[in-house]
């Protein structure tokens, strides 16, 4: 598949430049790093970074996003590609779940903000897609576990039972084997019609997973899934992820550097509202072309 090649991003022309911060605060020398290097632009060439034979799910082009007047993203432009895992990483406060909560337009759901740009699913504009339609296809998990104050059987069933269309056996199939997928039914097979509450927060993440999983989405977006779970939580998230991107394509913001190598395939780092790099996992990692990328995942900054 040819994609033509494409600057992941460009500095605003209005930016107003700063005073030189001291560089003992990692926060202000993360200001200075992005300050003082240009943007670049030349991305990998798409051919190389993405292998043979995989396709692109998802675009953003020279997306802009303002909350008000305070602009959060910068010209991002990405391709993610199709049924592997794309991590995003970057200090807090550059933008990463603002970007996440464009490509399932979670971000309309916020009052006043504006986007500028494009994100496409299959090669289809997300902003002139039904809402509904592109938040089934491109399903969503949030840092802190949600489940409805229903059983742990109505949960997953929601979205199946909003869709309408299924009978009763082939909803009660269908959640059965999203908490297969979301390895969760050993642990809950016993007890489906009891309360989601009476579940661990490592179990409530997993059934938010299998809520979002029900349905079948094309692309899941979690926005660091992991955050308040223990090891043994986070790895049982972590094989899913990798076991679900045989068959889906799925986004994870994460701030545990190591999760971002063992799970994700690409990587994207996020600077001040700014895509600075995005590669393969193990360039970005082992081999990053921007110092600020360099110094993030060494831990000079962050
Ligand atoms: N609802 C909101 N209203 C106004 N500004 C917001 C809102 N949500 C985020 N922002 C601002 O947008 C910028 C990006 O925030 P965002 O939450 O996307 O960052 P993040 O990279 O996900 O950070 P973290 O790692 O802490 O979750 C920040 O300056 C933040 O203050
Ligand atoms: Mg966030």
């Amino acid at each position: 598949m040819s994609i033509p090649m494409e600057a992941h991003e460009r500095t605003p022309e209005t930016r107003v430049p700063r005073a030189s911060p001291p560089m003992n605060d990692p926060a202000a020398r993360a200001t200075q790093i992005a300050d003082a290097t240009p943007a670049p632009n030349v991305a990998p060439a798409p051919a190389a970074l993405f292998a043979a034979g995989v396709g692109e799910k998802m675009r953003a082009t020279d997306l802009n996003f303002f909350y008000g007047k305070a602009q959060a993203l910068y010209n991002i432009s990405i391709r993610i590609p199709t049924n592997h895992v794309t991590a995003f990483i970057g200090p807090s406060g550059c933008g990463k779940s603002t970007f996440l909560r464009t490509l399932n337009r979670m971000c309309d759901t916020v009052k006043g903000t504006r986007v500028e740009g494009d994100v496409q699913l299959d090669g289809e504009d997300v902003f002139g897609l039904d809402v509904t339609s592109v938040r089934r296809r491109v399903g969503m998990v949030f840092q802190r576990s949600n489940p409805f104050p229903k059983s742990i059987f109505d949960n997953v069933a929601y979205g199946l039972r909003v869709n309408g269309g299924l009978s009763r056996a082939e909803v009660a199939e269908r959640v059965e084997r999203s908490l297969v997928r979301s390895a969760l039914w050993d642990e809950v097979k016993h007890k489906l019609h009891e309360s989601a509450y009476g579940l661990s927060g490592g179990q409530q993440q997993r059934l938010c997973i299998a809520r979002a999983l029900a349905v079948d989405p094309e692309v899941l977006l979690l926005d660091e899934p992991c955050s308040a779970l223990d090891p043994i939580s986070t790895s049982k998230i972590e094989e899913l992820l990798l076991t679900l991107a045989d068959s889906c394509t799925i986004v994870i913001v994460t701030h545990n550097m190591q999760q971002a190598a063992r799970v994700s395939d690409y990587t994207g780092f996020f600077l001040m509202g700014k895509l600075v790099e995005f590669d393969k996992t193990e360039q970005i990692f082992q081999a990053p072309s921007r110092k600020e990328t360099e110094d993030y995942v060494t831990g000079r900054f962050g």
